[in-house]
């Protein structure tokens, strides 16, 4: 099974970030949980972190062929970039949206997301376990595919 995870703007500052809301732990941390889970799963996994939209546009088409599941923090873009939501939706690949945070017990503007109604389903609020979670969802979802 092959994973790809998708950690959108401004993710790469954790662990300096608003530490408060995110957590100390840096994404180079939260990536070596992340691998160290996949591996016991068997699942070959890629991780890819940038802050530009048209960046992560591409990345998700180009999932299309070879990518089972997309585990994807969009971060801001969560809740304004229709470019993203339809790259989703243009591709044939379940994605689960996670976030560290609750994105609803914080700004209301925060509480909307476009990316959710074209993903299988959301998790929100667990910290790093977010990520942790979408692994198990990812598997669960990919075991149930038709091959
Ligand atoms: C976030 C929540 C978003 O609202 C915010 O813009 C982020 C991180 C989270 O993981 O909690 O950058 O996606």
């Amino acid at each position: 099974m092959k994973l790809l995870v998708i950690h959108g703007p401004n993710l790469n500052m954790l662990g300096e970030r608003e530490v408060g809301i995110y957590g100390k732990l840096t994404l180079a941390e939260i990536d070596k949980l992340l691998r160290d889970k996949a591996a016991g799963y068997e699942i070959d996994m890629e991780i890819f972190q940038s802050n530009h939209e048209g960046e992560l546009v591409e990345k998700i088409h180009g999932a299309k062929d070879n990518i089972d599941a997309i585990i994807m923090n969009p971060a801001a873009f969560t809740h304004y970039s229709i470019a993203l939501r339809d790259a989703v939706a243009a591709v044939d690949v379940p994605v689960i949206e996670v976030h560290i945070s609750n994105i609803f017990s914080r700004e209301e503007w925060r509480a909307s997301s476009v990316i959710a109604p074209v993903a299988v389903g959301q998790i929100s609020g667990f910290g790093i376990d977010s990520y942790l979670l979408g692994i198990d969802a990812a598997v669960a979802i990919v075991k149930r595919l038709p091959d």
